[in-house]
């Protein structure tokens, strides 16, 4: 067992990477033929972001990518993993592609690789065409074979030099906060609907995969999900059984198709699934072999008397989400003994904090987000020892940007980003992680240089 209070050194070959997504960062929401993506309609609409903000500008990092990557490069990253934006691409969802847009992906993989940063591609990160989305977004098969003809779009162009693909973020988000509680983009509310978004996402992850490897044959391919635990202090059977139907709804439900499991048949029961949507051939197709899996963990959420989230006893992020470092453990090691998936990235994982200690030249001190990322690297290094490969690790988020539904009142960044001047300040995580990077020691200690 690791001694939580020693410096843990990481196998040298470790990839130290950060993430950020498309819509969260890109901004130039118009510029250069870009489509209308669900979220830009989605800010559109009065009090549907908690600040009335939108992604109209961002972190204006398609007009500033190459300091960007410099950044990244100042910080001795290894990997970066950003996503593509899909109406960039194809404006219309489908049929004539937007040569510029490409040409934005294109510049970006090149000055990563000039950099000696291994580009991490995610396919979808939530930013649907919103010309699928009048067709029936996601609820629409179609829009999985649309998918499949957009992956083949993208990996004709950057197939031969980007290191991994991910199909999908996060279906659970997309299909759940999309199409059953309305609080992100297309802002819908219906069980059957959510149902029927989440099988497609998992349709399209499957069908696209052939596609990823007839084109990066050398890339590894997989798919990013986000896992949460649900725990209960209580040991009414009440309690108990609600925790095993978050965990079906929420975790289970990605993950045991991809691993060739199928729907979790206790939680298809207790949702009322009629799983009208499943076709012959779908789940061999969802179930088709991954080279990871990448595991995006923050928190775990809590149940008691039936209800969500009212017992938190732990310290909180900015996001009242609480802080379970030995969460990102235990997720491992029951992914890995239950799948014995062939590999695993941390593809995201980091804090809001309210950051309140800006000075005058806009550095962030910001020594509860060290703390934060210091104990649960540390738990992965302990999964690690349990057995389970885990390759690299990729903080959330290289920069404050654009959180959702919360506008850009909740920072998650390692680097900040004034919103007015858009200036970029590295804080004093992204200088920590800079020597974890360097050495792969991850200890408390930081020499600010
Ligand atoms: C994840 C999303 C990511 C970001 C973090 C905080 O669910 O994938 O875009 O919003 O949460």
């Amino acid at each position: 067992m690791t001694d939580q209070s020693n410096p843990v050194k990481f196998p040298d070959k470790f990839l130290w990477g950060s993430a950020t997504s498309s819509f969260q960062i890109e901004g130039a929401t118009e510029a250069d033929g870009r489509g209308e993506s669900i979220w830009d309609r989605f800010c559109s609409q009065p009090g549907a972001i908690n600040d009335n903000t939108d992604g109209k500008v961002a972190c204006d990092h398609y007009h500033r990518h190459k300091e960007d990557v410099a950044l990244l490069s100042s910080l001795g990253l290894q990997a970066y993993r950003f996503s593509i934006a899909w109406p960039r691409v194809l404006p219309n969802g489908k049929g004539a592609v937007n040569t510029k847009g490409l040409d934005f992906y294109d510049r970006l993989v090149d000055e990563l690789l000039a950099a000696d940063i291994a580009p991490f591609a995610t396919l979808y990160h939530w930013d649907l065409p919103q010309a699928l989305e009048d067709k029936n977004g996601w609820v629409n098969r179609d829009t999985a074979y649309t998918f499949v003809d957009y992956t083949h779009v993208v990996l004709k162009r950057l197939g031969d030099r980007v290191a991994s693909w991910a199909t999908l973020n996060e279906p659970f988000v997309s299909a759940s906060h999309g199409y059953l509680t309305g609080e992100h983009a297309p802002g819908r509310k219906s069980l059957p609907d959510a149902c029927a978004a989440a099988h497609h996402l998992l349709l399209a992850h499957g069908l696209a995969m052939p596609v990823v490897r007839e084109f990066a044959p050398d890339a590894d391919a997989g798919i990013v999900l986000n896992f949460t635990p649900a725990f209960t202090h209580s040991d009414d059977p009440k309690d108990q059984q609600e925790c095993a139907d978050i965990d079906g709804f929420e975790n289970r439900w990605y993950v045991e198709p991809i691993a060739g499991a199928g729907y979790p048949v206790d939680t298809v029961e207790s949702l009322g699934w009629e799983q009208k949507e499943i076709q012959a051939g779908d789940l061999e197709k969802i179930s088709t072999p991954i080279d990871f899996l990448g595991v995006n963990y923050y928190t775990r959420q809590t149940v008691c008397a039936g209800e969500k989230d009212v017992k938190k006893t732990l310290p909180l992020t900015d996001m009242q989400w609480e802080i379970y470092p030995q969460g990102i453990r235990e997720i491992l090691t029951t992914l890995h003994n239950r799948h014995a998936f062939k590999k695993y990235f941390i593809t995201e994982n980091g804090a809001a904090m309210p950051d309140t200690s800006v000075d005058a030249d806009e550095f962030v001190d910001d020594q509860d987000r060290i703390d934060y990322l210091h104990d649960h690297l540390q738990q992965v290094a302990q999964a690690m020892q349990d057995g389970v490969p885990v390759e690299g690790y990729f903080a959330w988020s290289l920069f404050d940007n654009f959180e959702w539904a919360h506008g850009y009142a909740k920072r998650f960044g390692i680097v900040r980003v004034n919103y007015e001047t858009l200036t970029r300040t590295p804080k004093a995580s992204a200088l920590w992680y800079r020597e974890v990077a360097n050495t792969s020691i991850v200890g408390r200690e930081h020499t600010p240089t």
